[in-house]
């Protein structure tokens, strides 16, 4: 749990992609889950998801060429499509029969909900229901077509624990974001007290007033209030609601592999105006997340040396918490039996 690589958790869904990173006629690729993945969007505006693998030679598809529909592999130009069935072998001749349904370069689950590119990884031999898989998580306050205002992406090479146990971190702030736009001193920790209780696949800070004095939040109207929700598998959700508006900020870790971590950063903000403050709001997330992803780079020397770590009450219970809540939810997997939240309702304490 503590070292240089995490359990990756199957049978869930997971943050690809802002959906304005893809056009149409377009794909990107990237290793999620230990997977080569290629995310594309089709003309028509519908996302997909494929193993970036040709079944023929194995070469990466994504050396190929997309017509906007199909993609053509670049070896022998075998085309599939976006559910990863072959639809054309151009070396066959008349009476040469293949069944073309039969080959596949293996697909992925993936939409598009509220403006983000949504991946699920099942788990072996996992199948969807009728329906399909369940939905991702919706974004509070805002609506399916919504898209948000802000994302940024940050590599960490860490694993999805390290990288969770950041974002979980309440007292981390005032050694590592020390920006002149974010001042917090060291020497002015002031005591905090803070409601959790269990909610869906984690636990959430329970909704309570921002002080006055926060300037961000004053954008947002008077008598601001406040929800931070963590869960499985690494998602922090604030949702901060105002008299005039809300915004919603998502952080989502999707692992690459074991020990390699995708942070990414979305808000959504009910504001039009907000918009325009884009490329300064973004490069202040940047600012700020690049500290973190610092910290972990320089943690990796520490870490290779496999020390045994420590965890401290109150500042660590939340990352004890993850620990519990994934622990638990991989046996209930394992054992196919259903998931129960450990957490119980409590109040932490501590200095930041
Ligand atoms: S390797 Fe892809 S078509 Fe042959
Ligand atoms: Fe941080």
């Amino acid at each position: 749990m503590q070292g240089l690589t995490a359990d990756l958790i199957r049978g869930m869904w997971y943050v690809a992609c802002p959906g304005r990173d893809l056009r149409p006629g377009k794909f990107i690729t990237k290793k999620l889950m230990n997977e080569p993945v290629l995310i594309g969007r089709k003309s028509d505006g519908s996302v997909f998801a494929l193993r970036d693998i040709c079944p023929h030679r194995g070469i990466p598809l994504s050396y190929g060429h997309f017509d906007g529909t199909t993609l053509a592999c670049s070896y022998h130009g075998w085309r599939f499509d976006g559910a990863g069935t072959c639809v054309d072998i151009p070396s066959l001749r008349e009476g040469q029969q293949v069944d073309l349904t039969k080959i596949r370069c293996g697909n992925f689950a993936c939409t598009e909900s509220q403006g983000v590119v949504w991946i699920y990884f099942p788990q072996k031999a996992e199948t969807p229901s009728e329906g399909g898989y369940p939905a991702p998580p919706l974004m509070p306050d805002f609506a399916g077509a919504a898209a948000p205002k802000f994302h940024i992406m940050l590599p960490f090479t860490c694993s999805t624990d390290h990288a969770a146990f950041g974002l979980m971190d309440p007292t981390h702030a005032a050694f590592v974001h020390t920006s002149w736009w974010f001042k917090k001193q060291a020497s002015k920790l002031r005591p905090k007290e803070k409601s959790f209780a269990p909610s869906e696949l984690g636990w959430s800070m329970v909704r309570h007033r921002l002080p006055p004095q926060n300037i961000a939040y004053r954008l947002l109207g008077t008598e601001v209030t406040t929800e931070i929700t963590y869960r499985l598998p690494g998602f922090r959700i604030e949702n901060i609601r105002g008299e005039r508006h809300q915004a919603t900020g998502l952080t989502a870790l999707t692992p690459n592999d074991e020990s390699n971590t995708e942070v990414h950063q979305f808000f959504w903000i009910s504001a039009g105006w907000a918009g325009g403050l884009r490329p300064l709001f973004e490069h202040l997330m940047r600012v700020f997340l690049d500290q973190d992803r610092l910290v972990v780079i320089r943690q990796r020397e520490g870490l290779l040396h496999e020390p045994r770590l420590m965890m401290v009450n109150d500042a660590d219970t939340q990352a004890r918490w993850w620990a519990r809540i994934k622990d638990s939810y991989l046996a209930a997997q394992k054992s196919g039996t259903a998931f129960a939240n450990p957490l119980e309702p409590m109040t932490l304490r501590w200095r930041s």
